[in-house]
């Protein structure tokens, strides 16, 4: 789980997420482990058609870049690879270290790792949308894998949780706080944008789709405040209280005739799903 900006989620149909008001990270740039897990586990349970894609073999070498409290990297090393966890988060390499002793976890950023051996493939789920310095994680990528590596990702695409977002934005600024509803806090590209990178650093995209995933937020009554909460706490720094819960209500009022349904409350999630290999000849070509 990054979080520099955080981390870590997926499926094409439809999904669920649980969180309630004592989610919210703990900090600013900090992540409640054991709340990730008991309150979040959506985030890597979707991956796990993920790890379908990356077909992990026995023997093979491979990156869980994000890792979070290590799930996914532990039904990776199941299908007989050798796993390595990695996350910004100490709190979230703990817990996968606790979970998973047999596995090797370390805190490091996306943006700055390295390991003496490469590795034949990097798989990382829903982590790379927190990540806004996105040319140096693809080059980070780049250089740990081995020639004809593969990397396997599903991030945030284009115009996710775009509603929620300019709702909050609009109410921010109809208050007063400019300065929070400019923050950008997240890294939604195109499938063009994010496959001319890759392509651009040498990789060659072999897949590549952008796709709806509307995810149901588990309360009911609180769905959209909810999810802002835990997600989205950096917009409403520095706002007292009483004003944090006004913008709040205002928010998810907003929003009722677009994600509310049938007593339901949905984000309007899109992922962006990518499979490239490493081919140093390609970007020469
Ligand atoms: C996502 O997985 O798309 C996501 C999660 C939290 C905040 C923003 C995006």
């Amino acid at each position: 789980m990054y979080l520099q900006q955080p981390l870590s989620t997926q499926k094409s149909k439809m999904s669920t997420i649980t969180h309630t008001q004592d989610t919210i990270p703990v900090a600013a740039g900090k992540w409640n482990a054991s709340l990730y897990d008991d309150k979040h586990d959506f985030v890597f349970k979707y991956g796990e058609d993920l790890v379908e894609v990356l077909n992990p073999q026995p023997g093979e070498r491979i990156l869980d870049l994000g890792c979070g409290t290590g799930y996914l990297a532990n039904l990776i090393a199941e299908k007989g690879a050798q796993v390595t966890g990695i996350d910004s988060s100490a709190e979230m390499i703990t817990k996968a270290k606790e979970a998973y002793p047999a596995l090797d976890f370390r805190v490091q950023s996306a943006t700055e790792f390295y390991f003496d051996q490469s590795f034949d493939a990097i798989f990382s789920n829903a982590v790379l949308h927190w990540v806004l310095e996105k040319e140096k994680a693809i080059d980070c990528m780049y250089r740990n894998l081995k020639r004809n590596g593969r990397l396997v990702l599903e991030m945030g695409g284009r115009k996710n949780v775009e509603a929620i977002v300019t709702a909050l934005q609009n109410s921010l600024t109809k208050h007063g706080f400019t300065e929070q509803a400019a923050i950008q806090q997240w890294y939604f590209p195109s499938l063009g944008e994010y496959t001319s990178l890759l392509e651009k650093r040498g990789f060659r995209v072999t897949y590549a789709a952008h796709y709806n995933r509307e995810t149901e937020l588990k309360d009911n009554a609180n769905g959209i405040k909810d999810w802002i909460k835990m997600f989205g706490s950096i917009y409403l720094q520095n706002i007292e209280a009483p004003v944090v819960n006004m913008i709040l209500e205002e928010v998810q009022d907003a929003l009722r005739p677009v994600l509310f349904r049938e007593g339901k409350w949905y984000g309007d999630y899109k992922r962006l799903r990518v499979v490239a290999i490493k081919s140093p000849s390609f970007r020469e070509a």
